[in-house]
């Protein structure tokens, strides 16, 4: 049998970590016949809740449930860590500045940046999930570089659930079941500016954009459902997007670690010679294909007028994000 995988889990007795924990100790996330070891790192008061998660994790008999450990300790909850999952982080409080919250989490996350690259494997899988998840990477892996040791292209962000609220999106618009939908794309930051580009998407080899034949569709109804779909979960449940959020970062790790047939939407550090005019080391949402436990950039896709327009509106913004971190880094 293999050696357990430690996938390290942070903000472990929120609402997130409550969908995703079950989870990945039932191999969803890194294969049915891959034991695992949670490492579960929290704030010291939310200690005891984390101790009644895992009472109920042990009450499930997780047959791949191979350790846990529980910290508030960084140092501690990546050592040797081959995935972590940053769930953690500050939220927006009441009369919160969006500066002071990228401030907050800039604190959090250049000290979580810094413990996984002196603690976790060298070829650690990063997935923040915290907001702002593409900002708070950026600034977790500008950290680790300064260490070292761990691949700088292995700190990413979450937009895989901005990807599968477009997928069912269109699969309810075009009438094509979601399982049949290829290539879709999630441009930039994991914010309403996002761009969903449904242009190359294929169901049966037939054009998606054909089916549905409604060019007002996408700007009026598909782009704004999309954006907007946190907050519209928000309103209707009192809560914010917790199980579908845990369902993206399994789909994502998912796809990263055991490959994916079809294209998926990755938020990572953009490299030097993208081709898309993205500059280097950002945190960009871009069309990715996993295979052999790593991902590769989709290059040389067609960007035309609407979709650069659109690309350089979340573009701004996530440059705007790096601007007003920058004095922390
Ligand atoms: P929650 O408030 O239920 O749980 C957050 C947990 O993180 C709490 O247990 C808290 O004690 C802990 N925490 C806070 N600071 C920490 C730190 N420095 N180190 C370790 N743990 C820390 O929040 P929920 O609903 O689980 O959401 C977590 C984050 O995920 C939020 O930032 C939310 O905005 C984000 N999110 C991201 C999505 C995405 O698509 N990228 C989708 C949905 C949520």
């Amino acid at each position: 049998s293999k050696a357990p995988m430690r996938v390290a889990v942070t903000g472990a007795a929120g609402q997130i970590g409550y969908s995703l924990l079950f989870r990945i100790a039932s191999g969803e996330m890194l294969g049915k016949d891959q034991p695992v070891i949670l490492q579960l790192l929290d704030l010291p008061q939310a200690q005891k809740a984390v101790q009644g998660v895992m009472m109920e994790l042990d009450d499930c008999a997780f047959p791949l449930l191979a350790g846990m450990v529980a910290t508030d300790d960084p140092n501690v909850a990546f050592k040797d860590a081959d995935v972590c999952l940053l769930v953690g982080a500050r939220p927006r409080g009441p009369g919160m500045e969006r500066a002071d919250l990228l401030t907050a989490n800039g604190a959090i996350f250049t000290v979580q940046g810094k413990a996984i690259a002196e603690n976790a494997k060298e070829d650690v899988k990063v997935l923040v999930v915290g907001n702002p998840c593409n900002t708070n990477a950026y600034i977790a892996r500008s950290a680790a570089i300064k260490v070292g040791r761990t691949n700088p292209n292995n700190y990413h962000g979450m937009l895989r659930l901005d990807h599968n609220r477009a997928l069912t999106q269109l699969a309810q618009k075009s009438g094509r079941p979601v399982s049949s939908l290829k290539q879709l794309v999630v441009w930039g930051n994991h914010s309403p500016s996002m761009y969903a580009d449904y242009r190359f998407v294929t169901s049966n080899g037939d054009s998606v954009k054909n089916i549905i034949n409604d060019a007002a569709w996408n700007n009026d109804v598909f782009l704004p459902t999309v954006g907007k779909r946190g907050a519209a979960i928000i309103d209707a449940r009192g809560l914010s997007s917790a199980a579908s959020a845990a369902n993206a970062a399994i789909d994502h790790i998912r796809d990263w670690h055991l490959g994916s047939s079809e294209w998926v939407t990755m938020g990572i550090p953009a490299p030097a010679d993208n081709g898309y005019g993205i500059p280097e080391g950002l945190v960009f949402g871009f069309p990715c294909e996993c295979k052999n436990g790593t991902f590769t950039l989709i290059k040389g896709l067609e960007i035309d007028d609407y979709a650069k327009s659109k690309i350089a509106i979340t573009l701004k913004e996530l440059e705007d994000e790096r601007a007003a971190v920058a004095s922390m880094l």
